[in-house]
């Protein structure tokens, strides 16, 4: 089977076809989102908050997602795996930026690279120019949540939503093959995407873009809490809490281990 490369997303956006995206951070996550046939494994750094127990994605540095990134690629061999750029690692200079988004295909199997925020597209330019894909993201940029102050929806104002197209369409022009919307107003999502020849990934932008991302724990039901951009497709929180409690009350009761899970 030959290895997808970013040109198949943009005749998928041309020919109408969803982009499914979803996050993973382990091996065991990314054969099964293979397997389900998800299009794009991303290691988002929001695995700080699901697997590490971090409050925000700050913390989470680039051994952290290169250790990650490498388990994903174990699991699922032939996906194409988007590496989430970790805070700090390309707001210190392009070169450092080159090198980390460098190590990332290169030490860790990833097949493209994401960044947050629209300030920068000449930086952009010089990752496609070294031969690294780049998705953009725009919208909610958690990364920035120090400055900010919440998580809220952006482009909800003529100004911002203005400001939000010109930074879309500078970061096609710079040589992003496709951005994330995060949390910007449906209407804007449609914008935006009728706006752009890439595709645009939406996460709680509305079910116009060229295909949606979401966070894994989110629709599989582990976390408690539940963005209003989220659907919880299964409940395997609740799944794992009664096989969990179910094994304990085995063990103590002397019924785990059974004489079929005894070496004679
Ligand atoms: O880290 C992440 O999960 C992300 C998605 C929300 C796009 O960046």
């Amino acid at each position: 089977m030959s290895k997808t490369t970013v040109s198949v997303f943009a005749k998928r956006r041309e020919a109408g076809e969803k982009i499914v995206v979803i996050t993973v951070g382990s091996a065991a996550e990314s054969a099964a989102a293979a397997a389900a046939g998800i299009d794009i494994l991303l290691v988002g750094d929001s695995l700080g908050m699901t697997m590490l127990g971090y409050d925000t994605t700050i913390p989470v540095t680039m051994e952290a997602m290169l250790h990650h990134t490498k388990a994903v690629r174990r699991g699922a061999p032939e996906a194409f795996v988007i590496f989430d750029m970790p805070f700090m690692s390309y707001h210190t200079g392009i070169d450092e930026a080159v090198r980390n988004a460098g190590r990332a295909l290169q030490e860790a199997g990833a097949d493209a690279v994401k960044l947050e925020g629209g300030a920068d597209p000449e930086l952009i330019r010089r990752l496609v120019c070294a031969g690294i894909p780049v998705m953009a993201h725009l919208g909610l940029l958690p990364q920035s949540i120090q400055t900010v102050g919440s998580y809220k929806v952006v482009g909800r104002d003529a100004a911002s939503a203005e400001k939000l197209i010109s930074e879309a369409r500078a970061l096609e022009a710079a040589g992003a093959f496709a951005v994330v919307l995060e949390c910007v107003p449906g209407e804007l999502g449609r914008r935006v995407t009728e706006t752009l020849r890439i595709p645009t990934i939406g996460i709680g932008s509305g079910v116009e873009c060229s295909g949606q991302v979401q966070v894994l724990y989110d629709t599989l039901g582990i976390t408690p809490y539940t963005p209003k951009h989220a659907k919880r497709f299964g409940e395997l929180g609740e799944a794992m809490r009664a096989a969990l409690a179910a094994y304990a009350a085995e063990v103590r009761a002397g019924t785990f281990p059974a004489p079929e899970n005894t070496f004679k």
